[in-house]
Order: C-alpha cells, then sequence, then structure tokens
C-alpha cells in the first residue's frame, strides 16, 4: 500500500485530480471509478478546471459511481446522481450515457442492482478508482462486517452511524435514507488502479485502522491493504496519528 502525504487538504485534492487528468491523458477511454461524499468535491473542482485549460478530456471517457441512495429521484439534491451532475458531469464533456450509477428509484433495487452489476462487468474495470473512507471505515457503503456480496452491486441498510454522518448534507426534518445500492468491497478491489482520498483530523483515527490495522471487514478499507497497487493520500491531519514510517511510505511516494 503507498502512502502520500501532502501538506493541506487542497494539496492533496490537487494531486488527486492530477492523477485523473493524468490517466485520462494516457488512456482517452479510461473507465473511471468515481466516489461521492464531502472528500472529493475539491478533487472534482480542480477536474472541471484543468478541463476548462484543456488538460483533462472526458470525450472518450466511461464513469462509474460506487454507490447512491435507495428511494431518491435522480433529481433530489441529495442523491449522488445529482452531487455528480453538479460537481462534475455538468462541467466537463461527459455525455450522460457514459456516466453510470447505481438506479436508486428503482421499483425493485435488487433488478437495478444486477443490471449495473452487469454494466461494470461488460466495460469495467475501473483503471482509476477514487475512494473516500467513511468515518467506521466504510468504502462505497460497504459498511463495517458486510457480508460477502457474490453478485457484486447490492442493497445494504445503512449504518445509524453514516445516516449520522451524511445528515449534514440533508434539510432539516429530511431523512436520510435507510438503504442504499453499493458496488461490493470485491467490484472495488477489482480496479486496476485505486486511490483512497482522506482529509482532515476526524478522518485520522479510522485512516490508522485502515493502513496500520489488520485485514477485515470491521473496517472495510483495511482491505485496501490487499490490492497491487492501491495509494492513500491524505493530508497531514488525516495522516495525524499515523507511525512515522507509515506516513513516510516507499521514499519514492512521498508528498
Ligand atoms: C459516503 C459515501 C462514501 C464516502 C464516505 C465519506 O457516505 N458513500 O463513498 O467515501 O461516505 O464521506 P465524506 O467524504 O463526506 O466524509
Amino acid at each position: 500500500m503507498k502512502v502520500m502525504v501532502l501538506p493541506s487538504a487542497a494539496d492533496a485534492e490537487h494531486h488527486v485530480a492530477a492523477l485523473f487528468a493524468k490517466q485520462l491523458r494516457r488512456k482517452p477511454d479510461s473507465v473511471l471509478g468515481l466516489a461521492t461524499g464531502g472528500t472529493p468535491v475539491g478533487v472534482y473542482r480542480a477536474l472541471a478546471a484543468a478541463h476548462r485549460a484543456g488538460a483533462a478530456d472526458f470525450a472518450r471517457a466511461r464513469t462509474f459511481n460506487l454507490d447512491e441512495y435507495a428511494g431518491l429521484p435522480e433529481t433530489h439534491p441529495q442523491s449522488y446522481a445529482a452531487y455528480m451532475k453538479a460537481h462534475l458531469f455538468d462541467l466537463v464533456n461527459l455525455s450522460p450515457a457514459r456516466t453510470h450509477l447505481p438506479d436508486g428509484e428503482a421499483a425493485n433495487a435488487e433488478d437495478a442492482c444486477r443490471f449495473y452489476d452487469a454494466l461494470y462487468r461488460y466495460y469495467g474495470p475501473a483503471d482509476l478508482q477514487l475512494l473516500g473512507i467513511g468515518l467506521n471505515g466504510h468504502i462505497g457503503f460497504n459498511e463495517p462486517g458486510f457480508a460477502p456480496a457474490p453478485g457484486g452491486t447490492h442493497v445494504v441498510r445503512l449504518d445509524e452511524s453514516t445516516r449520522r454522518a451524511n445528515a449534514r448534507f440533508f434539510g432539516e426534518g429530511e431523512q436520510v435514507p435507510e438503504y442504499a445500492l453499493t458496488m461490493s468491497a470485491g467490484r472495488i478491489l477489482q480496479a486496476r488502479s485505486i486511490v483512497l482520498l482522506a482529509t482532515g483530523a476526524a478522518k485520522a483515527t479510522i485512516v490508522v485502522r485502515a493502513l496500520e490495522g489488520p485485514i477485515g471487514t470491521d473496517c472495510p478499507a483495511s482491505l485496501l491493504q490487499l490490492h497491487p497497487d492501491a495509494t492513500f493520500v491524505l493530508d497531514i491531519e488525516a495522516a495525524g496519528k499515523l507511525e512515522p514510517e507509515t506516513a513516510a511510505g516507499p521514499p519514492l511516494e512521498r508528498g
């Protein structure tokens, strides 16, 4: 596992955006795995700026998002479909036909999961997958202690702690959905290259667990230790509780 520590959240976001722009230049028809949440907003802002500057062409790219809330129409501002449009899709040259998210408002969520997984198996795996990390170590919406999902994308019940953490994005009196559709941890690990971005002191404890703790489903992000090309990109605060030798990473990977 590679670890890269950068001085500020903005530096970390720019570094990750540059990795995506470079991926697009190296392989214009890349499959990009995308994430939502507060953490990647700055990455998408930097990528949109790179696009305007002519340094990131999405015309032939295809994107797959990790997850979507169950029961939210894509027009709901807190749906991940709306998030992706607002933060990236409407700001770059990505045709909607090449952007994919699980269908959160499908009448039959299981069918929607099967369809999404079939699409991912056809076009994927992702050349480069962006991840955030939940305060409890979740990746996508694979919550601690998740059961194996041989079918790949599946419906999950969200942890109360995740619903509380995400309540900040929802309006007063609005409920965070109880269920979500998520790509499985197994599918996520199929990506050729993975970059997990974590910023801010609130993530410092779970970052230690994921990087220095044992590999186990009680911390889904720890499974990334099994991946041959996974990098944690951290700001100083998120790296604040790591052992110095973990934070240093391999010599060539230092920020
Ligand atoms: C969300 C998403 C994850 C994300 C995580 C952290 O619920 N499903 O993909 O990584 O929680 O979010 P944030 O970046 O807002 O801390």
